[in-house]
């Protein structure tokens, strides 16, 4: 099936007991057992339930994996791939990954005997040069958050083949409308499905989805022992979300190329990030393993008080952190998303006080546009 009909039909049929179209909320904790020990196949809802494993279904499909599963936040779901690593092991990281996947790996996972090594994964040298006798993992976001540096995910996802590394892709900018990691060899991908996957801002819930039976076997077992589900409520929204991928994501796409190019021409605009100018650095890579270049779009204002000047003069785009919403959405990484990082450390990836990151939504490009223009005139 295409791209549009998976994302309406895949995992969904009509439901046993009464027909409905769409999948019901199964909001129960628990299922009747036919008789001791012999369940329906639904014992109690941390384990299974309806609802979750159709979006399950949904995901593991729109992304051609062998098994997806859905967690209560992006981060639940990028803690629980963790797990396939141990005590001593050693992980190769993107360096700009989302500020809460940092502060996971740096300040919570350290603490249980994991290293990580963060590098510049657009240069496959440095993940080589990074690898030591106990690296088990690669993880890459790509295009990172907020510097839109872009990595090729099908030379990572050989050198981990040749060097029996898991190879793990946040794909929650470009959703698998855009593209899909695992196609391009990665063994596993996560999403925030709060971002564009839900698509309206009304959810916070994340996604694995798998290619290997014992990578499968262990969430499985993961998501039902520490219990981070997608609540049933979530799961109905996310799959409701996913039902109009297609739709949103040229929208998205489209807004995006205008707002960027918009901003590029503006004077007090001194540099503009986003993976679609043919001289941003990756555009070739990028072209071969997406079909799009998403709208997430960073520029640089050049100092703290010009950002907090257009963001406190925007009105159409709303001040807030996340991203992915048909809404557009408007935020300053260094106080916001990238708090969880020093400064030194901002510095060093380039994510200065100036910076802005937009997330541009499905509104009238014109409306955008005009507002842009006017908080400009501001700075
Ligand atoms: C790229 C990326 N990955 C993961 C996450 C974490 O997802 P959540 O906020 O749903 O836990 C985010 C959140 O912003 C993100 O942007």
């Amino acid at each position: 099936m295409g791209f549009a009909t998976d994302a309406i039909h895949a995992g969904v049929v009509p439901d046993p007991a009464t027909g409905s179209v769409m999948t019901p909320i199964y909001q129960t904790s628990t299922y009747v057992y036919e008789s001791p020990g012999k369940s329906t196949g639904y014992d109690y809802a941390r384990t299974i339930n309806p609802t979750r494993s159709a979006l399950e279904a949904n995901l593991r499909v729109l992304e051609g994996g062998k098994a997806a599963y859905a967690f209560a936040s992006g981060m639940a779901a990028i803690s629980a791939v963790m797990t396939l690593v141990k005590a001593g092991d050693h992980v190769v990281v993107s360096h700009n990954v989302y500020g809460g996947t940092y502060r996971l790996f740096a300040r919570v996972l350290e603490d249980y005997g994991l290293a990580f090594t963060y590098v510049d994964t657009s240069m496959i040298e440095n993940i080589e040069r990074a690898v030591r006798k106990t690296t088990r993992m690669v993880y890459v976001e790509t295009p990172t958050n907020p510097i839109m540096i872009l990595t090729d995910i099908a030379l990572v996802a050989r050198l981990c083949r040749e060097r029996g590394l898991i190879s793990v892709v946040d794909n929650t900018f470009l959703t698998p409308y855009l593209q899909r990691p695992l196609d391009l060899g990665a063994d596993i991908v996560v999403h925030s499905t709060t971002k564009y996957l839900n698509g309206h801002s009304d959810s916070v819930g994340g996604a694995a989805i798998l290619t290997r039976d014992e990578h499968a076997e262990r969430i499985k077992f993961v998501q039902n022992s520490v219990g981070a589900i997608l609540s049933p409520f979530d799961s109905w929204l996310v799959l409701r979300g996913t039902k109009t991928l297609a739709l949103r994501m040229p929208r998205h796409e489209e807004n995006g190329r205008v707002v960027a190019r918009f901003l590029r021409k503006q004077p007090k605009v001194r540099k503009v990030y986003w993976p679609g100018f043919s001289d941003h650095p990756g555009h070739e890579v990028h072209r071969r393993q997406a079909t799009g270049f998403g709208s997430m779009i960073s520029f640089d204002l050049g100092s703290l008080e010009a950002a907090q000047r257009l963001l406190k003069t925007v009105r159409l785009c709303s001040l807030a952190e996340s991203l992915g919403g048909v809404e557009t959405l408007i935020s300053h990484p260094a106080t916001m998303t990238h708090a969880g990082y020093t400064q030194a450390e901002r510095d060093a990836l380039g994510i200065g006080q100036g910076l802005v990151r937009i997330s541009v939504g499905c509104e009238d490009a014109e409306d955008l546009l005009a507002d842009l223009r006017r908080a400009l005139e501001a700075v």
